[in-house]
């Protein structure tokens, strides 16, 4: 399906002086558009599995699709340049470049990709003002407030048109009001660009706010409900 993401008996193994399994024999679908809320306690493996879909780890078996491209088959090369166009990442801020200029940050994927700064600048300024910086560009990302700075994050996950979002607790760090402000921003740039979204959150306010629960438990045990305010939540279970 078009812009959805399929995971098909995906298994992670780490092998150490004991073998640790994550998650087996895990299958769920992300419909387009969607916004799940991967959840649950910490050390379930929420990271390992968004590291996963993001292509930044390998699993130790099973696929990933996103529309009709299996994810675990591209070669390094094909991987970066998938994930270059099609996902966006919100990671921490800690991820953008402190010494660099907001917008600097913002054209970064593009400047990746290929694009002249010429016409990486304009999209990267038109972002800004769709994040609510339109007028903060020049200023240093080390210099803004935690907000601005997922804001620009925001920015820098979007601009170069992503038809997927990947997320990891992009409210973590941030108090109660300006959470909601991000979250509210999430929701709107969301809609507009039509994105299909994972987002590992702690924040029962984020996870109410997607339209179902993946929720991972230690031990490869996993759960898919709708949100809680809905009724009639669905629940398998992987072993
Ligand atoms: N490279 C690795 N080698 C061995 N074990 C690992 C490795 N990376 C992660 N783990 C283990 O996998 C488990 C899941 O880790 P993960 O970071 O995915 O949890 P999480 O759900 O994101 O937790 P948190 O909510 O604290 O961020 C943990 O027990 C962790 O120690
Ligand atoms: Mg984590």
């Amino acid at each position: 399906m078009p812009n959805s993401i399929s995971v098909e008996s995906l298994r992670k193994t780490y092998r150490g002086a004991s073998e640790l399994t994550i998650f087996a024999d895990m299958t769920f679908v992300v419909n387009p558009g969607e916004r799940l809320a991967l959840i649950g306690e910490s050390g379930a493996g929420k990271s390992t599995l968004l590291h996963l879909l993001g292509g930044l780890d390998t699993p130790s078996a099973g696929a990933i699709r996103f529309g009709e491209t299996d994810i675990t088959r591209l070669n390094p090369a094909q991987m970066a340049d998938f994930r270059n166009r099609q996902i966006g990442f919100v990671w921490q801020v800690q991820s953008l470049l402190p010494e660099f200029t907001a917008i600097e940050n913002v054209m970064m994927p593009l400047l990746v990709r290929g694009e002249d700064p010429a016409s990486a600048q304009p999209k990267a300024q038109a972002m800004l003002a769709e994040v609510g910086l339109a007028d903060r560009g020049h200023h240093r990302a080390g210099e803004l407030s935690g907000g601005e700075q997922q804001r620009v994050v925001l920015a820098r996950a979007l601009v170069g048109q992503p038809k997927y979002l990947l997320a990891d607790e992009p409210t973590g760090n941030l108090d109660e009001c300006t959470a909601t402000q991000i979250l509210a921003l999430l929701e709107r740039l969301q809609s507009r660009f039509e994105l299909t979204s994972v987002i590992v959150t702690h924040s029962p306010a984020l996870a109410a706010r997607c339209t179902r629960t993946l929720r991972l438990a230690k031990g490869g045990i996993f759960a898919i409900g709708t949100n809680p305010t809905n009724a009639g939540v669905v629940t398998m279970e992987a072993e």
